[in-house]
């Protein structure tokens, strides 16, 4: 399982005080150095946390792998064939919402999303599709020649129980041999932490994980290098 970091909070904490510390793009190469295979960022479109500047310096600066969050809209879907990112996760985005709240509705935009992965396509960006551990939705972001999924893990980091996580954990399993079998990559993420990582990690299907709370708050007590290598050990 391959680790991508999400950079987005460092970028909340620079611009809560207007300034350009810290920064999220060095950051990134942080993560980068302490062994992380990628680098998430979101551009919203309010701007709030990554702004345009970043995306374009991350362009120039990460080996890894840049994958771009963004929503489906005409603007966003513009930055993105411009920067040409190496992959592009497509997510629902609501202004109200602190954080990507659930999967994307692929039935309900089938056409909608089949012509802005052709476009992406076109730039030759690979496209993920966020999405729930649900075999309908799967089946329609292969029908929009999506090439990877990134499955939510939400509801399987939010488990209240030992077994409602089982049954959640089986649940993504079974979603992401479904994408395998339809030739697709499986990425997942949303709330993966330290601790829900231990039975997570079983998941042979899973190529990638993209986290981002969890090992930025651990770096504000331990340094982002360890951050990203106690993750990565337990990925191991
Ligand atoms: N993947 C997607 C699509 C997300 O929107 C987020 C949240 O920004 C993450 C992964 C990372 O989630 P977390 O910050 O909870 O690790």
């Amino acid at each position: 399982m391959r680790l991508s970091i999400n950079v987005d909070h460092v970028a909340t904490l620079r611009n809560a005080r207007g300034e350009m510390i810290p920064d999220p793009v060095s950051l990134a190469l942080m993560c980068e150095q302490a062994g992380a295979d990628g680098i998430v960022v979101h551009l919203r479109e309010d701007r709030r946390h990554i702004r345009d500047r970043d995306v374009i310096l991350l362009r120039e600066l990460v080996t890894t792998k840049l994958d771009l969050e963004m929503a489906s809209t005409p603007e966003i879907v513009s930055i993105a064939c411009q920067i040409i990112p190496d992959l592009a996760t497509i997510v629902p985005e609501r202004r109200e919402e602190l954080t990507t709240e659930g999967g994307m509705n692929v039935l309900d935009n089938i056409s909608h999303l089949k012509d802005v992965i052709q476009e992406l396509h076109k730039h030759r960006i690979e496209v993920s599709l966020f999405i729930e551990p649900d075999i309908e939705h799967i089946n329609a972001a292969s029908e929009v020649q999506s090439d990877f999924i990134e499955i939510h893990t939400g509801v399987y980091a939010n488990a209240v129980s030992e077994e409602e996580q089982f049954d959640e954990l089986e649940n993504i399993r079974m979603a992401a041999r479904h994408a395998k079998k339809l030739g697709m990559g499986v990425n997942a993420g949303h709330g993966l932490n330290y601790h829900n990582m231990k039975t997570f990690r079983a998941i042979e299907e899973i190529d990638e994980v993209s986290i981002g709370h969890a090992i930025i708050a651990r770096a504000v007590f331990v340094g982002i290098h360890q951050a990203v290598r106690e993750m990565i050990g337990l990925l191991q």
